[in-house]
Order: structure tokens, then sequence, then C-alpha cells
């Protein structure tokens, strides 16, 4: 089969589209054809973590596609479904971390990005029926880090007002509708004009320039709850945006690990700072009926075969994308 494949040589140039032998289904996992997958950050970590590593890996967490065949014990699917894979493996009831078992598909083993992928029965869910091959194929590892950031940890309220630095990114483009949909008033940041007009469109109340002057912009206004996946680059100022007593989650940290950090400040606001990372099946199911009830769809940047995926993987690695990539691998038969 048509595959991706990453042999250690450290970077995204070394990646190169092989023939790789079809993959059998064990027990209790099902083979699904890909149809569509999806770009995340994460894919562009895979080269470096995996440099030096001669054993041929497959990345790619996200994709939707058509069961092909069942392994031993599986009773849910059957050849045939259209579904759509919940790429957070070992983590299926709600808990405040995720356990030990936790890994994600798509690194170390074998992902999305080829014609035909083995994923535990558990984590695949018919596809949401409102949604394209094309939206469903990106959903998944955004939408559901977005939901248990915004709801299971940021306890996001109707009255909240909410601000979401990076509005070009992948996960924003949930988390600015998911927040909408709540009701709450939501603020959001970008470095390129055109892609705060995009967010204003998207239904954001207000963006503004993430190198400019947050406070200035909107004029005092401040936040309940941000949600800051951008890191270091944006860490201070989101700070200095929150209300006293407000929370902050962290999922990501794009622009760096590290920022100093005023500890006096802290405890006298009495902010919050919380951790969060993607999500448990529990939460894919109620983030899955979320979307369907609010009727929401992804935002996609493009749609590019598999065989540009290198070029489309630059385009997220230069930041010039607004929403989801998603990644053409099958016909739909
Ligand atoms: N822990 C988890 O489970 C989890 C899950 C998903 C994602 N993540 C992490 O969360 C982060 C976001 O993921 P994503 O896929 O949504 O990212 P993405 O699509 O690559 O977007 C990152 C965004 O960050 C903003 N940005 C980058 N450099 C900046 C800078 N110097 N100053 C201000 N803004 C800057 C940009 O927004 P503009 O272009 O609008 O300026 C960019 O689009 C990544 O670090 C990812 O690894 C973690």
């Amino acid at each position: 089969m048509k595959a991706l494949v990453d042999r250690g040589g450290g970077s995204l140039d070394a990646l190169e589209l092989s023939d790789m032998p079809v993959p059998e289904p064990e027990d209790n996992e099902i083979r699904i054809k890909v149809v569509q997958a999806g770009l995340n950050h994460r894919d562009l970590f895979i080269p470096h973590r995996n440099k030096g590593n001669k054993e041929p890996v497959i990345p790619g967490s996200d994709g939707a596609g058509i069961v092909d065949a069942c392994g031993g014990d599986v009773e849910a699917f059957q050849p045939g479904d259209e579904v759509i894979i919940n790429p957070g493996l070992g983590w299926e009831e709600n808990t405040p971390a995720p356990p030990d078992s936790f890994h994600l598909l798509g690194y170390p083993g074998h992902g999305t990005f080829a014609e035909y992928v083995t994923v535990p029965a558990a984590h695949v869910e018919l596809k949401p029926p409102h949604l394209s091959w094309e939206e469903a194929g990106v959903l998944s590892l955004a939408a559901l880090t977005a939901f248990r950031a915004l709801f299971t940890k940021g306890r996001l309220q109707s009255s909240d007002t909410v601000f979401i630095p990076g509005a070009g990114s992948g996960t924003a483009g949930f988390l600015i509708p998911f927040a909408k949909k709540t009701g709450a008033e939501v603020f959001t940041s970008s470095r390129s004009k055109e892609k705060r007009r995009r967010a204003l469109a998207l239904g954001a109340d207000a963006a503004v320039d993430s190198s400019g002057n947050w406070q200035d912009e909107l004029e005092g206004r401040q936040a309940d709850l941000i949600i800051d996946a951008v890191g270091a680059a944006t860490f201070q100022k989101s700070m200095d945006l929150l209300k006293k007593g407000g929370r902050m989650v962290i999922f990501g940290s794009s622009t760096g690990d590290t920022v100093d950090f005023h500890l006096r400040s802290f405890f006298y606001g009495q902010y919050e700072l919380i951790g969060s990372t993607m999500g448990s099946h529990e939460e894919f199911h109620q983030m899955l009926a979320f979307v369907s009830k609010h009727n929401i769809r992804p935002g996609l940047d493009s749609t590019v075969p598999l065989e540009q995926i290198k070029e489309a993987l630059q385009r997220l690695e230069d930041g010039l994308q607004f929403g989801k990539i998603s990644i053409t691998v099958s016909e739909e038969v």
C-alpha cells in the first residue's frame, strides 16, 4: 500500500512516499481503508522524535475511512461501515490526567498517512453524517483537545469571556465555534490581518494582532478563561489579560516550553493555571454529540492528495494555514 514513511532521517525533507505492507488487524482491532487523513502540529515533531531510527514509521493521527476487515472479537463494526478514528489510544473513561497506557496513533505505531491503518475497535466511531469525508478526516485530535480544554478543564460557562491566541491554529478552529455555541464571548489573536478577518467570520467577537498591545486593542476588557497553546511567545501577555481569579488552560507550547513566571502576581491574582492534553474516549463521544447537535463543521484550510503531503506539512510548519489541512488518501468506494 501507498504510505508516507519516516526512516529516521530527522527532517520533513527525509519523509518519503513508499510501498508498505497492508497491516493485518489483531483481535479487537479493525482495519480501515483511509479515505481522508488530517494534519496536526504533532506530525511536524515526528521526524525529530524518530531521528536515527531506521525502522519505517508511518505518521498520521487523524483519519476517517471505511471498515475493510475486522479482527477477532469485534462485534460493533462490519466491513463497509463509514468511521472516524479517535487517535488517543489507551484512555477510555474520563480521568483528571491520562493513564500510563495513553498513547497516540501515528507514532510510535503506524498512523493514518497510508491507504490502510489498524486501530482498536474501541477507539472508532461511526462518522457523523453531517460531516463530509474531508471534514471527518481532520476532526478528531484538535476537536477532542479543544473540547477537554474548554469544558472539562476550563469549566466554560455561557457568561464567560474566553481569549484564544493563535486564531489560525487547527485547535482554535474548534475552540472558537465550541465557545460561541456555548454562548460565551470570544476574543482571539493572530499575527495575520487576513486570519483575524477570518476569525471574526468564524464568530469571534474581537480579533487582535498577536504582536500588538492586547489590553489597548480590547479597551481594557479581560478574560475569565484563556486557552493558550501558542506557548512562550504569548504566555505573559495572556496572563496579563486574565481577570483576577481567572483560569488559563495550556495544552501546547508551539513557540517554546520555558517562561519566566512571577509567583507573587500569580498568587495575589488567585489565578488557576491548568494543564490539559487530548481527551478520553468518553470525551470523544461527548465531543461528537456536541458537533452533531450544533452542526459544527471543521474549517478547512485546504485539501491535498497524499502525493503532496510534504508540501502540506511545510505549509503547516510555515504557519500559513487557517484551519485544518485535509489529505486525500483513497477514493471513496
Ligand atoms: N496536548 C495535546 O493534546 C495537544 C493537542 C493538539 C495540539 N497540541 C499543541 O497545541 C499547539 C497548537 O496546535 P495546532 O495543531 O492547533 O497548531 P498549528 O495549527 O500549528 O497553529 C499554531 C498557531 O500558533 C500561532 N503562533 C505560532 N507562532 C507564533 C508566534 N511567534 N506568536 C504568536 N502566535 C504564534 C499561529 O497562529 P496565527 O497564524 O494565527 O498567528 C499558528 O497558526 C501545538 O503546540 C500542538 O503541538 C497539543
